[in-house]
């Protein structure tokens, strides 16, 4: 993977972030994005002191569901979009546990377009300069609450069902290239996931990890690491990740 370029959305935290440092780690130049300039400078920063002159960082600011922003920030990135050849399309959230019949459509559009609409921007925005250079990968994160439905997160859910078959379109889409379209869907993954789905009650985010042990984001780092890393006929299309205490959406086996 050294010297290719990865651009990954929803790097100030969690899974994007784990990723950001396991890529500089093989070599991969980074463009990290994500809506907290604050967070993505000290990313770079962090990077920087790492891995200083082995790995080129860029940092920008947007909101993917901002169809606009998406193509400025890749504007001001000038010459170098055109080089980016791995995408991780990472950034993505849950608001919220309530059933439908009592659920907020304001979360509901903030839930789709970030997580459907906003993959789709980016993707959109950058797959033309991959297919003309003749490569590329695309990493997507889904869910198991893509395949699996759970009692309130009907609209969460459909979102990562869409990313999973945004992934196999994208495949047919690009038949006859050698992109590759990967969908990772993990299970419980121990991040910020659960405090922006819970609006900040820290003890309701720690809540959802007690008495059983998570995923951590480097694990999911890992795994998108070792699907970019198959030889070039490889294309791993969709992987699914749980933890060993979760044996399927809905059942965790707690200690305490
Ligand atoms: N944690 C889990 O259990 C789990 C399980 C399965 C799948 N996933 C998926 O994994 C992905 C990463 O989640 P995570 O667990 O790492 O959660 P996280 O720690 O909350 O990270 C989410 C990232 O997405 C970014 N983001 C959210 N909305 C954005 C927007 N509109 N524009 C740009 N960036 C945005 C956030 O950055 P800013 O706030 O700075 O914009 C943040 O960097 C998500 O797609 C999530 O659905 C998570």
């Amino acid at each position: 993977m050294q010297g290719r370029l990865a651009l990954i959305t929803g790097a100030t935290s969690g899974i994007g972030e784990a990723t950001a440092l396991r890529l500089a780690e093989e070599g991969c130049d980074l463009v990290l994005t994500g809506r907290r300039s604050g967070r993505l400078s000290a990313l770079k920063a962090r990077l920087d002191a790492m891995f200083a002159g082995k790995v080129g960082v860029d940092a920008l600011a947007f909101d993917v569901a901002d169809r606009a922003a998406v193509g400025a920030a890749l504007e001001r990135l000038g010459p170098r979009a055109e080089r980016i050849d791995i995408l991780v399309n990472n950034a993505g959230l849950a608001l919220g546990t309530e059933v439908a019949q009592s659920g907020d459509p304001e979360d509901w559009d903030r839930v789709i377009d970030t997580n459907v609409k906003g993959l789709m921007y980016v993707t959109r925005a950058l797959l033309p300069a991959m297919i003309r250079r003749n490569r590329g990968d695309i990493i997507n994160l889904g869910s198991v609450a893509g395949r699996w439905s759970y009692r309130g997160g009907a609209v969460y859910c459909a979102s990562k069902a869409a990313v999973r078959a945004i992934t196999e379109g994208l495949r047919l889409d690009l038949v006859g290239t050698p992109l590759r379209v990967t969908n990772i869907a993990p299970g419980m993954v121990e991040t910020e996931f659960s405090d922006v789905r819970y609006r900040g009650d820290a003890q309701k985010a720690k809540d959802v990890y007690a008495g059983m042990t998570p995923l951590s984001a480097r694990d999911i780092a890992d795994t998108i690491a070792w699907c970019l890393s198959r030889p070039p006929h490889v294309n791993v299309q969709e992987l699914i990740v749980f933890p060993t205490d979760q044996p399927a959406v809905g059942h965790v086996h707690r200690r305490s």
